[in-house]
């Protein structure tokens, strides 16, 4: 067989239209959602009378053993194929003959290629929640391993307030909640079964839409046909969706990469993460942390390019939605796999708690505690913020602490320290102080990780 629909033309195509007209070669990776989907639909024709039941047997059998032959690797396909629709549909005919071309009744390749993709969506997108739900899981183990532990908490990268290590790490955790939630959203609207919208307008067969749809597990049918061979939105969802995602994978990544530096030494990123210099002997690079870190840039290019195909573009189908599938499996490989990596990585890092504490006596971390506690004193907090500021300068100009500061130095940045007292400003006062509500002190730390168990076994079981 040459081209379907060949009697209707004069020519062929050139070798090299061919080529640039076929997505074979990266819509193969359909198969199991295209025999799926026919499946589905013959059994609901023959349902419905519109093929006998031999003849869905026959077309049955005939689709499992092209299914089973691609697994194995017997069966392979070529750009004369076009796309992995009529690559299928032709290898059933030549296999079972005429009663393989009863198949595309009541159906186009545009309600196929939907069904395909919605049905592939709806399989990568669960085990994409499934990493998302990995990746948490170690984030709570390793917050609850350090509950206690100090770290400096930045703002501007300058050293601001003392938190815990744990309490820094639930920060990824509410991120990566927020990830679950907004696709865990996408994946309810993108739910529905266009299969049956044939070309754009329907078809003039009594098919029976809900039952392919409780056949595949979708929802329900799409309520337009048109809309539904036309619709790409549920593909530019996910690809925002996993935009932020790899955004914030690419936050928690520098993070990984400065921690990892001779300059901080909070932690040593195992070797198995880590690459060595062709050059410099000495060197160990968190190339993995790096490449987390740079993964996002293609999934933004993902969304921008789809975005930009989907543009202007009248209903219903264009050829252009051809566009929509290496975006899709791009940024749906990408945010899997670099979801898996970083749980792995997170899983295997320790952190050094005695490089960290040497970083807490620097900054003045506890100068808003100074403050506060002058607050609590009596004095209200624009004149305790301007005091405690007096008292930084003094410390920087003496190379010293608050505490080192005489009764007199204090004296005179304000009278009122005759009768003030300093408060506890050790890193773990400050840090037990914190109490309020979404705080970093171990209490406070302790009930977030709950919280965020409870949350998790709860969506792990709607899964
Ligand atoms: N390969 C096409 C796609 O990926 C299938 C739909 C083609 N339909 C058409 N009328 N040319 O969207």
């Amino acid at each position: 067989m040459a081209n379907l629909w060949d009697s209707r033309f004069e020519r062929g195509m050139d070798a090299i239209v061919e080529e640039f007209n076929a997505s074979i070669n990266f819509d193969k990776r359909l198969y199991n959602c295209d025999i799926d989907g026919s499946v589905a639909h013959v059994t609901m024709l023959s349902e419905a009378g519109i093929v006998t039941g031999d003849e869905k047997n026959a077309i049955v059998t005939g689709l499992e053993g092209i299914r089973r032959d691609i697994a194995n690797g017997s069966l392979t396909f070529t750009v004369r194929q076009e796309d992995i629709h009529m690559a299928v549909e032709e290898t059933l005919i030549s296999r079972i003959g005429a009663v393989g071309k009863k198949l595309h009744t009541a159906r186009s390749r545009n309600d196929q290629a939907q069904v395909d993709v919605r049905l592939y969506f709806m399989r990568e997108t669960g085990a994409i929640l499934d990493a998302l739900a990995e990746l948490q899981k170690v984030i709570l183990e390793k917050a609850s391993e350090n509950t206690e532990n100090l770290l400096a908490g930045f703002t501007h990268m300058q050293h601001a307030q003392p938190v815990t290590v744990g309490f820094h790490l639930m920060a990824y955790f509410q991120m990566f909640r927020r990830d679950v939630e907004r696709l865990t959203d996408t994946r309810r609207r993108a739910n529905q079964n266009p299969l049956g919208a044939g070309a754009l307008g329907g078809t003039t067969f009594n098919i029976n839409r809900h039952r392919t749809s409780e056949l595949l597990g979708f929802d329900v049918p799409t309520e337009n046909a048109m809309d539904a061979v036309s619709d790409r939105d549920y593909i530019i969802e996910f690809l925002s969706d996993a935009s932020i995602s790899m955004m914030h994978i690419s936050r928690f990544a520098e993070e990984f990469v400065y921690w990892n530096s001779s300059e901080f030494r909070y932690i040593s990123i195992d070797d198995s993460f880590c690459t060595g210099s062709s050059m410099m002997p000495q060197k160990k690079n968190p190339d993995i942390a790096e490449l987390l870190r740079g993964k996002v840039g293609r999934v933004y290019g993902d969304l921008m390019g789809l975005l930009t195909v989907m543009k202007g573009t009248p209903l219903s189908f264009n050829k252009d939605f051809q566009e929509d599938k290496e975006p899709m499996f791009d940024a749906m490989d990408t945010w899997k796999a670099s979801l898996t990596i970083l749980a792995a990585m997170i899983n295997k890092t320790e952190f050094r708690l005695d490089e960290i504490n040497k970083h807490l006596a620097s900054g003045f971390l506890s100068a808003t505690d100074m403050a506060d506690s002058l607050v609590r004193q009596g004095i209200p907090f624009r004149e305790s913020h301007e005091i405690v500021g007096k008292m930084v300068k003094l410390c920087e100009r003496n190379s010293c602490d608050f505490t080192d500061l005489k009764r007199e130095e204090l004296v005179s940045i304000d009278k009122r320290f005759d009768s003030l007292s300093l408060p506890d400003l050790s890193m773990r006062g400050c840090v037990n102080a914190r109490t309020s509500f979404g705080g970093t002190a171990p209490s406070e730390v302790k009930r977030q990780i709950e919280t965020g168990k409870n949350w998790l076994s709860s969506v792990v079981k709607a899964m």
